[in-house]
């Protein structure tokens, strides 16, 4: 085991916090320590290329946090590597494991809330110009994306988990109060395939501080509403109005405690061969959606998911910034 970080401070300071070999170079760890698994957690843009390479050259099993990746081409790209290796990546979407998703969305799928209506996502939190400014990758369409993409992609996958696929989306984003080529707010109305509508608003141009990130449930024999800074409380529910506190959690932050589950269910996966409940085609529909709802705002016109809309700029090629986050391993530096 061990950590790595291009930058060295962070990958000692984290070494030394865990009692772990540290490394600049992954080439260097994955050669010399012994891992079965390498969580990736790297710029987001850059997932496809650094787990591809760690599948193809090392052959391990990959944990990747959100976004898995920016573009369709990349998810497929992925996915053949580890089909083609016999490994597997597991999607880091921690808020599933939220006590209040779970509830709600055992109602929808067991009928007690009966038919959906309207599920509306909420996000207001605040990341200035100086968040933006902390690393090259923050902000840009090739690595990075906006507010949707790095904040609210937990809440559309949320969305997609408790209400079910897309049909079909209409968009408009805009950039307000930072100056990145992303946007920093987001709006989108959609259809879901079970009928009921679906509103997003995603900002990270709430001011002075972040407010909430909730979901609303509307259905027909009920209504839930999750918020707190993560999804973790349940505000409203009408079916067992007097258990909201019992399906409440409190987060010490916005990251919330759902990885430590989600890494177990992993190991469960691998040693116990219990399947994990979230797959790598899973943790894709987020990013399907998220390409839809840029490629109707890019467009000005609603868009079907079943066309597979791609934004025209999320993901771009950036070479000279995707260089800052490669490192090639000693034997093939070219001389
Ligand atoms: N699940 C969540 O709630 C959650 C929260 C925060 C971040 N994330 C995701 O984690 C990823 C990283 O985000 P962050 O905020 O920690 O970014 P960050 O910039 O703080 O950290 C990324 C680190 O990766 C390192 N790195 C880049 N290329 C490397 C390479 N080739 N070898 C070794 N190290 C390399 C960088 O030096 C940097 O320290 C993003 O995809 C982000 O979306 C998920």
């Amino acid at each position: 085991m061990g950590v790595c970080d291009l930058i060295p401070d962070r990958a000692q300071a984290y070494g030394e916090r865990y009692g772990l070999p540290w490394y600049r170079d992954y080439h260097e760890l994955l050669t010399r320590e012994e891992a079965d698994v390498v969580c990736l957690l790297t710029p987001s843009g850059m997932h496809p290329r650094h787990a591809v390479d760690i599948i193809q050259r090392y052959g391990k099993h990959l944990v990747i946090e959100k976004p898995l990746a920016l573009r369709l081409q990349d998810l497929a790209w992925m996915h053949g590597a580890a089909e083609a290796a016999g490994v597997k990546m597991f999607p880091v979407y921690q808020n599933r494991y939220n006590r209040a998703v779970q509830v709600v969305r055992l109602a929808l799928q067991d009928g007690r809330l009966g038919k959906p209506v309207l599920g509306t996502v909420r996000v207001r939190w605040c990341r200035t110009q100086r968040y933006y400014d902390r690393d090259p990758w923050r902000g840009t369409w090739s690595l990075d994306g906006g507010a949707l993409t790095n904040q609210g992609i937990h809440y559309l996958d949320l969305l997609l988990y408790v209400l079910g696929d897309v049909e079909w989306v209409a968009a408009a984003t805009a950039t307000q109060l930072v100056n990145v080529e992303v946007e920093d707010t987001a709006v989108a109305a959609l259809r879901f395939a079970n009928g009921a509508l679906g509103v997003v608003e995603v900002t990270t141009a709430a001011r002075p501080d972040d407010f909430e990130a909730s979901i609303s449930v509307l259905a027909e024999r009920g209504t839930a509403v999750l918020s707190g800074i993560a999804c973790n409380e349940l505000a409203t529910w009408t079916l067992e109005p007097g258990r909201l506190a019992e399906y409440s959690e409190e987060f010490p932050n916005a990251y919330g405690l759902g990885h430590k589950p989600l890494l177990d269910d992993v190991v469960a996966d691998l040693l116990d061969g219990i399947t994990h409940p979230v797959s790598f085609a899973e943790g894709s529909r987020a990013v399907r959606l998220l390409n839809a709802i840029y490629r109707s705002a890019e467009d000005g016109l609603p868009v079907r998911l079943s066309d597979r809309p791609e934004s025209a700029q999320l993901g771009r090629d950036d070479p000279a910034l995707q260089a800052l986050y490669v490192r090639l391993p000693r034997a093939t530096v070219p001389k």
